[in-house]
């Protein structure tokens, strides 16, 4: 990161929110409620050892066994201490770690640290192990090098999340995500301090546990690919090392076509129904007015109430279809007797009868903002995914509730945009009392068009700046600001084994059987897979179709496509500063001369055709941009003409090819809309 230039442009457009020293010291993510920064350094050398006192549950010995090999791993240091177990007091060590009680993983947990760094101590103290948890990760994205060695700068954080739930979903059935996959996630999920993950587990597409009650459900609806229940207990187990809560979804009564390839009584349709490989909104849905839906739903329920710990499940309720309730006389006269007038009054007959359900095995329902009506009981608490209205409204009417509209990282939208989206907007008109009953978010992996392979380059860096917004004061959100510590979380995230840095190159060597990627990487750097739902409408897909273009190597938010407009938006704004013209320049040169080589590449490669526009693109930009910088510099004033057939020829490099989009075309434009005009 130029520090140079993000200063420069924070200054300019006056929008830093902390003293500069914080901003370039400082890499935390999310950003603590309260540091004070001291002068001096706690220097880190091989007899750094960590003492750990108190009453902490066994997962805060685990979790500072766990730090201290990532700062072992990190260094390079030889640390003589081996495993943390109770009872070992050293009073000499360097860090101290105190923990009151044993913490427990659930909603409203104590996750609250004071952490204090002095020049030849470490004190981190929490009322519960997950606060100590919170603060390890703290510490952890404190270390800093310099040429005399590693070390964490003297500071006094009192630090507590703003929200009690900060949630990751993950879709485990569009495209299977083995018990790795979700491990390591779950290591990214901890380092941000996030502590839900929400496992989608039953779909359309794919059931995706293992059920002894009903084993056809997983038999014949999981192509094989579903987790068995010590996997499940496993990941459950490893969560609750990192202070996270399992919440699983078990989508009824629509999403449900993979229920039905082993039980088709279930629908409301006659079978036989398949696994489904497309995607979308479909057909299937449960009969509600059958008593025999409800027993299977007992049996179902009654097992995996039973295998997942946490006090919430999730029942979706999102999209079902009411084609076949409307086409099914049986169901209709149902509804006839019993007064229930519509369709979506039927749905909340049946969520009615599936919360008794939950409530006999001891759960509370939870569902997507589809489910709401006035006769659930207070005790459900609603997603809202298609605005922000459902959240509004249970916050009025003293229902939980939890955000996830704009939070949809499956839309490839910049990680600002979910940043400045706020779960407790201070615009909407809520007394404090209504604000507690949002409890915070979730970010939503949906995973159509992701697999094992590409879904940590979906899910990361964004989802760090969403933890951030869910954990850290509302007044935290600038965004350049974000963006520069972003860019040290990422590579701290990789440590972890994820993959969204990684993957790439291993992705473009395969595409072209070659070593010598780099032609490509210059033009995958500056492409974004197309946003929003178009990918699925710009190409038909199934769930076996290849994960493997250049839409799925190319990533969110690129970085250096980001830099670039923000470099031009600064050189056009800001009095035309020479430095930053010149990165203007060399980057545009860089294109340019990339040229020929990646041309010759595209020529020999297939699987290329399809990205082959946006390459001449590329090159049509950089010379533009090059010839619009140069006059810019001179003063060289051009004909209204000059800028007209630029600005149309730039026009139609928005269009997308092979589903991805060039980003840097508005800031060509830019640069062509800066010449002076005769
Ligand atoms: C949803 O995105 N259908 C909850």
């Amino acid at each position: 990161m130029n520090w140079g230039i993000i200063l420069f442009i924070c200054f300019s457009v006056g929008v830093c929110a902390y003293a500069s020293q914080d901003v370039q010291v400082f890499d935390l993510m999310p950003y603590p409620a309260d540091i004070e920064v001291q002068r001096g350094k706690f220097l880190l050398d091989d007899s750094f050892r960590i003492s750990v006192t108190g009453n902490p549950h066994e997962r805060g010995y685990r979790a500072a066994t766990r730090m201290l090999r990532q700062l072992s791993a990190r260094t390079g240091l030889f640390f003589t201490q081996d495993f943390i177990r109770p009872g070992q007091l050293e009073h000499a060590a360097a860090m101290q770690v105190h923990v009151v009680l044993p913490g427990k993983v659930a909603l409203h947990q104590d996750e609250s640290y004071t952490l204090t760094i002095r020049p030849k101590s470490v004190t981190l103290t929490a009322d519960t192990d997950i606060g100590a948890l919170r603060g390890f990760e703290t510490l952890l994205q404190l270390l800093k090098v310099n040429s005399s060695g590693y070390y964490f700068p003297c500071v006094t954080i009192q630090d507590k999340p703003r929200f009690p739930w900060r949630g990751l979903l993950i879709d485990v059935c569009r495209h299977f995500m083995p018990s790795e996959v979700i491990k390591r996630n779950l290591d990214g999920m901890a380092a941000v301090k996030m502590n839900v993950l929400h496992l989608h587990l039953s779909e359309d597409q794919g059931f995706r546990i293992e059920c002894k009650t009903y084993p056809k459900l997983h038999e014949m609806g999981s192509d094989g690919l579903y987790y068995t229940h010590a996997q499940i207990k496993e990941i459950i187990a490893y969560a609750d090392d990192r202070g996270i809560r399992v919440v699983p979804e078990f989508d009824i009564p629509g999403h449900t076509t993979s229920w039905f390839a082993g039980y088709p009584d279930l629908a409301s349709a006659p079978g036989p129904y398949e696994i489904s490989r497309g995607w979308g909104i479909h057909e299937a849905v449960m009969d509600p007015t059958r008593e025999q839906t409800y027993a299977f739903l007992d049996g179902f329920f009654n097992e995996m109430c039973a295998l997942f710990p946490d006090e919430y499940m999730h029942i979706g309720g999102d999209e079902a279809n009411y084609i076949h309730w409307k086409k099914n006389r049986t169901i209709r006269r149902f509804m006839e007797a019993n007064d229930i007038r519509d369709f979506h009054e039927l749905q909340a007959y049946f969520n009615r009868r599936v919360n008794q359900i939950l409530s006999y095995y001891g759960k509370k329902m939870m569902g997507w903002d589809e489910i709401l009506h006035p006769e659930l009981p207070k005790s459900i608490l609603i997603q809202s995914w298609r605005g922000k209205e459902a959240m509004i409204q249970c916050a009025k009417d003293s229902v939980y509730t939890i955000l996830s509209n704009g939070y949809y990282i499956d839309l490839i939208h910049p990680a600002d945009i979910h940043y400045l989206n706020d779960p407790s907007p201070a615009d909407v008109k809520l007394t404090e009392e209504q604000r507690k009953f949002i409890l915070g978010g979730e970010t939503t992996m949906w995973a159509e068009f992701v697999t094992p392979e590409t879904i940590d380059s979906r899910i990361w860096p964004r989802t760090a700046a969403i933890a951030e917004r869910f954990w850290s004061p509302e007044s935290v959100k600038d965004v350049h600001d974000m963006y520069s510590r972003l860019e040290a979380i990422t590579l701290q995230l990789e440590e972890l084994g994820l993959t969204h840095e990684k993957n790439r190159g291993m992705m473009l060597r395969r595409l072209i059987c070659s070593r010598e990627i780099h032609p490509l990487e210059v033009l995958v750097d500056v492409l974004e897979p197309v946003k929003g739902y178009q990918r699925g409408a710009l190409r038909e897909y199934t769930s076996y179709s290849p994960m493997t273009r250049m839409v799925d190597i190319a990533r969110p938010d690129a970085s250096v496509a980001r830099k670039f407009r923000w470099n031009v938006k600064a050189f056009l704004e800001v009095n035309l500063e020479p430095g930053t013209a010149q990165m203007i320049e060399e980057q545009m040169s860089v294109w340019k001369e990339n040229h020929s080589e990646l041309t010759a590449l595209i020529r020999q490669i297939p699987a290329l055709d399809e990205i082959k526009p946006h390459a001449e693109h590329l090159f049509i930009c950089a010379q533009i941009g090059l010839e619009a910088l140069n006059k810019i510099r001179k003063g060289d004033p051009v004909k209204k003409k000059w800028k007209k057939n630029h600005l149309k020829t730039l026009k139609k490099m928005h269009d997308p090819h092979g589903q991805t989009e060039l980003m840097i075309v508005s800031a060509i434009k830019q640069l062509v809309d800066g010449v002076p005009e005769r």
